[in-house]
């Protein structure tokens, strides 16, 4: 097993390995000695999967285990279910001294991570994230939130959880595109600042699970302690995600957020390079790496419309944008440009 210990606003371990589910309960008792009750937010997959391995360990250790159950996908993170979330909490009289347990992706995280946050003033919350992207990702670093219908995590709150279980048994039953997706993300913080995760990715994911995930949610934990609130280096995440946003949003959702963040990094690197800004080998390794794990590479939209898309996302300051560009293999800066000269920018990049 490994632990990572994040020291933003709170400190955290995220522990990441094999049997957490089961020894849940046990584990939490340092942080929150029972009788105390507690919500366990899930999808109804996920539920089905792992919801009892969980509730059993929860109540063995002397938990009062309620429950809140939920549509699996991206459909369902919305205003109306943190209500009936909210309700739910209410319903079963949770206090400021109980807790919420998020079981699931980043839906169900993100969710139950700004229920807690809102609820009562804001209540602790653990995460016990089960797809690939939401270990690397969202379960660490306290950004929660809900979509709106004119687009995703308008709503939201910084609220970092009091300890995240990555489980890595739970990826056993992870569909094989929902995987990939989270390599993406994985293979990001290679190109980001870590040319040593990048080596461990040569060999099969299989062969070092934990240690890959445990690089990874140490790359997030130091971009998170040096700018919690995400106005300066914990934008380099975003690294693929300008473009690849606007590749999800041009599909109609069609092409997924890691496929489109793996196009969108190929991109970005092309376009560096066209702008003198990158080394010239970088997009190539990209490409290799991306293919290696089952990812597309090729972007099927133009410059403009790439551009008329991306401007119109919340990232965007006034007239300028913040790109992230990788200069070398292992290494990605944050890169401001005029938003006018974006569609000029990608151009590069196709
Ligand atoms: P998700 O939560 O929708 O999960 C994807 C699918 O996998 C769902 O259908 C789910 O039921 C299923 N699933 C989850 N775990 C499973 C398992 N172990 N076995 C079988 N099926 C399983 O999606 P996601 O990709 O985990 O997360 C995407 C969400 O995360 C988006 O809403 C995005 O905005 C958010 N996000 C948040 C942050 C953050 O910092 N808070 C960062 C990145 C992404
Ligand atoms: N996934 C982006 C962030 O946490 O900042």
């Amino acid at each position: 097993m490994k632990t990572v210990t994040v020291r933003a606003s709170r400190t955290y371990d995220v522990q990441i390995g094999s049997g957490l589910l089961q020894s849940a309960g046990a584990s939490l008792q340092a942080l929150f000695p029972t009788p105390r009750k507690v919500m366990v937010v899930s999808d109804d997959t996920v539920r089905a999967l792992w919801g009892d391995l969980l509730i059993a360990s929860l109540e063995s250790a002397g938990y009062t285990v309620f429950e809140f159950v939920f549509p699996h996908g991206e459909a369902s993170k919305t205003a109306a279910t943190i209500v009936s979330l909210w309700e739910a909490l209410a319903k079963t009289n949770l206090t400021r001294t109980d807790f919420v347990a998020a079981l699931g992706g980043g839906v169900v995280g993100d969710m139950a991570g700004f229920a807690a946050a809102t609820y009562l003033r804001g209540i602790p919350f653990v995460q016990f994230p089960t797809t690939l992207l939401a270990m690397v990702d969202s379960s660490v670093g306290g950004k929660t939130g809900a979509d709106l219908a004119i687009g995703k995590n308008l709503i939201g709150a910084f609220h970092q959880p009091s300890a995240v279980f990555c489980d890595t048994d739970t990826l056993q039953t992870l569909p094989d595109n929902i995987f990939a997706d989270g390599c993406a993300e994985v293979i990001k913080y290679g190109y980001i600042n870590d040319p040593e995760l990048l080596e461990m990715l040569k060999k099969p994911f299989a062969d070092a699970p934990d240690e890959i995930i445990a690089h990874c949610v140490a790359d997030k934990r130091d971009l998170v302690e040096a700018d919690e609130r995400d106005t300066g280096a914990r934008q380099l995440l975003n690294l693929g995600h300008t473009a690849g946003h606007a590749i999800e949003m041009l599909s109609d959702f069609t092409i997924s957020h890691g496929s489109a963040v793996a196009i969108g990094m190929v991109l970005m690197a092309k376009a560096a390079v066209a702008a003198g800004l990158c080394e010239k080998d970088v997009p190539t390794h990209i490409e290799a790496m991306l293919k290696a794990y089952h990812l597309p590479t090729e972007c099927p939209y133009g410059a403009d419309a790439l551009a008329k898309v991306a401007l119109s996302d919340k990232k965007r300051k006034g007239g300028s944008i913040t790109l992230v560009l990788p200069d070398k293999i292992g290494n990605s800066r944050l890169y401001p440009v005029p938003a006018d000269t974006l569609c000029e920018f990608f151009k590069g990049g196709l």
